[in-house]
């Protein structure tokens, strides 16, 4: 494991809500969309990427992380408009009353023995009485909602 002398601030903030998936497709689904935004400080220029790790815990267990790099180095601790730097990632498919535990944390990490510098979300999403939900292929395959055609 590498060690940095240098290693960015936390995420300024975390937050993530469900948004419908806008593909084209016979069912519907939900999908998260994960925002975030820097902190203002000069530890931004060590900023190489920020990871966001998703565990889910319905009627199965799955873990996926996604890793957002900025592709270039960041020259001010704002943007032109002097707002913070914010960020979104929309992905990780949404299934029906299942626990989504949303950790994200920069790159590269915090140094063993120090502080780790990562934040947690907690969500949890709807059941197949919600009114997108209820046309997900979970829902309509396990018989909780039949869509009637005339
Ligand atoms: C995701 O959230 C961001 C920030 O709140 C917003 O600007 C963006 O339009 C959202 N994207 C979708 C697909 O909902």
């Amino acid at each position: 494991r590498q060690s940095y002398n240098l290693t960015p601030a936390d995420l300024y903030n975390l937050s993530a809500k469900f948004t419908e998936d806008e593909k084209e497709t016979q069912f519907r689904s939900y999908l998260i969309n994960i925002s975030w935004a820097l902190s203002m400080d000069a530890s931004i220029k060590e900023l190489t990427a920020t990871k966001i790790c998703v565990t889910s815990q319905g009627t199965v267990r799955h873990f996926e992380c996604v890793r957002c790099s900025y592709t270039e180095k960041f020259r001010s601790q704002t943007t032109a408009g002097n707002q913070r730097w914010q960020f979104h990632y929309t992905g990780f498919p949404v299934e029906p009353v299942t626990n989504y535990y949303i950790h994200a944390y920069n790159l590269p990490p915090a140094n063993i023995y120090e502080d780790s510098s990562s934040k947690t979300l907690f969500l949890i999403s709807p059941g197949c009485n919600d009114h997108v939900m209820k046309y997900s292929k979970s829902c309509i395959e396990e018989g909780k909602f039949n869509i009637c055609i005339l």
